[in-house]
């Protein structure tokens, strides 16, 4: 891990484990964010160059290197959930970032929205308890919308299936996205029925951070987005659809590469 001294003017961040010091001579002001470790190093390893590890610290990896046009970017870990997500953010902020894309997973709500593809979030249902800490329940959680454009003419591009519009995203797995085959005995009655209710307000997919992370830009002033991999069809079951996920993963992470390297093509 690194550490703070006497000869680094900005310090090392707690939990991300790297400070502005750590970011080179041209450090990045985009980050791709993974809730999973392995996906944001596969990211640095995969589709970048001249990767630099910056911390493994709490399994919070971060990695910076540069994208296919030359530009730096940070790979960076959110963790699962809105509360670490809020913690990593922050401290992004902190050294610089200043547009956030979360490269993630989610279940489909809908019969069209199919395990493989993937979903960019225009705007969050936002049921999580940390943005409360941020801003009051009915500040918007939007995604920056020229951002979202961006993510959707890349999977075009692209050729990926792909779908734009709100997501839900909420602070559990099992009860709030109405898991009820899970260890749970027993789901609140305020939950149950919950799916069939999204689905008819056209929420395409269940996610556990882009709320938090919407109502963030729009407090700190910075430019997120979010584009999940659909890796479980809530209308057919409960279960994770194993066979789809590398397609859902690698999807996304093209599709979030490509948007970066738009975005960072006109800086
Ligand atoms: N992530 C979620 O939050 N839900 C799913 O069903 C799949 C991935």
């Amino acid at each position: 891990m690194l550490t703070n001294s006497a000869d680094r003017p900005h310090p090392v961040l707690y939990h991300i484990g790297f400070g502005r010091d750590d970011l080179g001579e041209q450090p990045p002001t985009l980050a791709l964010l993974s809730g999973d470790p392995d996906r944001a190093r596969s990211i640095a390893e995969r589709h970048l160059r001249d990767v630099k590890k910056l911390s493994e610290n709490r399994g919070l990896n971060s990695y910076v290197g540069k994208l296919p046009n030359g530009r730096p970017v940070l790979s960076a870990t959110s963790g699962m959930g809105a509360p670490s997500l809020s913690i990593v953010v922050n401290e992004l902020v902190q050294v610089g970032i200043r547009t956030i894309i979360r490269v993630g997973t989610c279940g489909s709500i809908q019969p069209h929205v199919k395990p493989g593809s993937v979903v960019i979030t225009s705007a969050a249902l936002c049921r999580q308890g940390a943005a409360n800490d941020i801003a009051p329940v009915e500040y918007p959680a939007a995604a920056d919308p020229f951002l979202t454009v961006v993510l959707a003419q890349a999977a075009r591009r692209l050729g990926v299936e792909h779908h734009v519009g709100i997501t839900a995203s909420v602070d559990t797995f099992y009860e709030g996205q109405e898991r009820a085959e899970s260890a749970n005995p027993h789901l609140l009655r305020a939950l149950r029925g919950i799916t069939e209710e999204y689905r008819r307000l056209n929420v395409l997919n269940y996610e556990m951070e882009s709320g938090t992370l919407f109502k963030m830009g729009g407090v700190y002033g910075f430019a997120a987005a979010c584009v999940c991999g659909v890796i479980a069809q809530r209308t057919e079951g409960e279960q994770v659809v194993l066979e789809a996920k590398a397609t859902a993963v690698e999807n996304a992470i093209r599709v979030a590469i490509e948007a970066a390297s738009e975005v960072t093509g006109q800086e």
